[in-house]
């Protein structure tokens, strides 16, 4: 089987599919040269998602592997056609393939000997792996030797329909001066713009503001990739940056109309965005207050993207990761339809060669193919779950850990960052994701309230940091035995889940851990923590239900919900779980 095919190959085997399981629609655009961007359709279910590829040309894996999906989609119908209408975009970025595919078959002629396919893609891998070291040594992203395949771009031997397009791709490559083999542009479409970057919000464009004021180019930005970045150079160089607000890619407003016309007219539950490198799946994971493009992207839907994520990576292998920023095109559409992953295929980066090799298994494409499609549809079935909020109780990280219930494997963080660091050893202090954030926003909130700094003290604890801290309160100088009623076993602490949160103050700038709850910043916490999340966990009143003494600086995420709840009716976790949890089990 060949792997590595060009736009032609793509499209016939589009068109030999079954149109009666998967119809071809009407473009959603055409791009500068008129291209169209092709929109086919799978089912008639009430549940929409919108599966694209190849935003960046380069990542022709991407196209390949949702093609293929496609092509054993319309034959096996794994994919309950009833319940779920999916929309497929293969090429998002038309001209982008077109430039890459043809430039690749100066190198592996079409239907090659597919061993002698797959040695040419083992070449560029390792190029390409030499390239990576090198590239991490020497921050120069411009003179990456396994993009000299592109030197061999021979535009004689290009079809007449695409003449228009070549020629403007190497007008761009002489006009910016870039070497021909310049990664960035090929990251990009017939235009030379990176149409992931060609937005019109966020840092990239004070980047380009800032560049522009500077009469700079910023074409190999690390930051931004937006090349052509030239304001005397408009037109067809795709120049975004001619007038404010941006020109934005024709590619780019036809996805972004298409994915709010979905959302509009029907449920659309999620999308899945592919591109090709890492071996990663990335969810939107910032709240609306910081979301410059739709105020409605609710607290909730965090633990939505989380839920899926977590879904995909689980099947696929992958690990799960989030943006920080809103500098990209992909993450303006996952902020608009919440339930939408960016999913890197391989873990191989750079060449649209290497992608289809990993040197361990040689052959690495079915692989990706096998898990990817396996994840599609259990992802799937999350995504509609929890757009209609059918599983709402893990919504509450409802997680009992006490001395009856020691830390599960499930209940494991999986998604750790940072909120502080250790006073004494300067180690950094994480907990899970969610908690995270609402525990940023209720430490700035506070802070504004107050003088004296609310700060993390502690947060995750491993198994082995669990045993060390009671170690040292065992002692006999320390605590002694009485160190059982304050700190737990390892293993029985909460703190393992990366949900548990002890804050310190910082008073006239010296340190104090020494709380006993009177103080106005920990009797604000205690009132308020619920409207972030939080419950305090040992009260108290309560020492003989939670097997602890009373810790005013001990917080634990439950959620929103829960934790309101929990507050109205007076209630610790163990309470609560044997009033509604515990039941329910039964
Ligand atoms: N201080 C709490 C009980 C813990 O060690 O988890
Ligand atoms: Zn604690």
């Amino acid at each position: 089987m060949n792997l590595v095919l060009d736009y032609e190959q793509m499209n016939d085997i589009l068109e030999k599919l079954n149109k009666k399981v998967i119809k071809k629609e009407e473009p959603i655009g055409y791009t500068t040269f008129g291209f169209p961007i092709d929109h086919y359709t799978y089912g008639h279910g009430n549940d929409h998602v919108i599966l694209t590829a190849g935003t960046h040309a380069v990542e022709l894996i991407s196209n390949v592997f949702l093609i293929k999906f496609m092509e054993k989609l319309s034959k096996e119908k794994f994919i309950d056609e009833s319940k779920y209408t999916l929309h497929f975009i293969p090429f998002v970025n038309p001209e982008g393939t077109i430039v890459v595919t043809n430039a690749i078959r100066s190198v592996i002629p079409k239907n090659d000997n597919p061993e002698h396919e797959q040695l040419i893609c083992l070449q560029y891998y390792l190029n390409s792996k030499l390239e990576d070291d090198y590239v991490r040594d020497f921050q120069d992203r411009d003179i990456k030797t396994h993009q000299h395949m592109f030197r061999h771009f021979d535009i004689d031997k290009i079809d007449d329909k695409y003449k228009q397009l070549m020629n403007n791709v190497l007008k761009i490559l002489k006009e910016q001066d870039l070497s021909v083999g310049s990664l960035i542009n090929w990251a990009s479409n017939g235009n030379g713009i990176d149409l992931n970057s060609n937005i019109e919000y966020g840092v990239a464009l004070e980047e380009i503001k800032e560049a522009l004021k500077e009469g700079k180019k910023i074409y190999n930005s690390k930051m931004t990739r937006i090349n052509t970045l030239d304001k005397t150079k408009p037109g067809v160089l795709g120049c975004p940056t001619v007038s404010f607000p941006v020109k934005i890619e024709p590619e780019n407003v036809a996805l972004f109309d298409f994915y709010k016309n979905i959302k509009e007219k029907y449920d659309l539950v999620g999308s899945l965005i592919y591109h090709s490198c890492g071996d990663i799946v990335y969810y939107q994971d910032t709240m609306v207050e910081e979301n410059p493009w739709n105020k409605e992207f609710g607290e909730k839907d965090i633990g939505v993207n989380r839920k899926v994520a977590a879904k995909y990576a689980a099947i696929a292998n992958y690990q799960v990761g989030t943006p920080t920023t809103y500098t990209t095109m992909d993450a303006k559409l996952k902020s608009i339809v919440p339930g939408t992953l960016l999913v890197e295929l391989g873990g191989i980066r750079s060449t649209p060669l290497s992608q289809f090799l990993n040197f361990s298994t040689f052959n690495i494409y079915p692989k990706i193919m096998r898990k990817n499609t396996e994840a599609i549809v259990e992802t799937i079935k999350v995504m509609s779950s929890q757009y209609h909020k059918d599983d709402l109780e893990d919504f509450n990280y409802m997680v009992l850990v006490n001395k009856d219930n020691p830390i599960k494997e499930v209940d494991m963080p999986i998604d750790l960052i940072m909120v502080g660091r250790n006073n004494s050893d300067g180690e950094p202090i994480k907990l899970e994701k969610e908690a995270a954030i609402w525990f940023k926003l209720m430490q700035k909130e506070a802070n504004q309230i107050f003088t004296n700094r609310i700060i993390a003290d502690s947060g995750y604890r491993t198994i082995e940091k669990q045993q060390e801290i009671l170690d040292f309160y065992l002692k006999p100088e320390e605590r002694g035995e009485e160190a059982y009623n304050m700190v737990a076993l390892p293993g029985l602490s909460e703190h393992h889940t990366g949900l548990a949160i002890d804050v310190a103050l910082i008073q006239n700038g010296k340190y104090n851990d020494d709380l006993t709850g009177e103080e106005e910043e920990l009797q604000w916490l205690a009132k308020n923590s619920y409207k972030y999340g939080f419950v305090l966990r040992y009260p108290k009143d309560k020492e003989s239900v939670t097997g602890y003494s009373y810790e005013p600086w001990h917080f634990r995420y439950v959620g929103r919900e829960l934790a309101k709840k929990i507050v109205d009716e007076n209630l610790t976790l163990e309470e609560y779980y044997n009033l509604n949890v515990k039941k329910m089990i039964k």
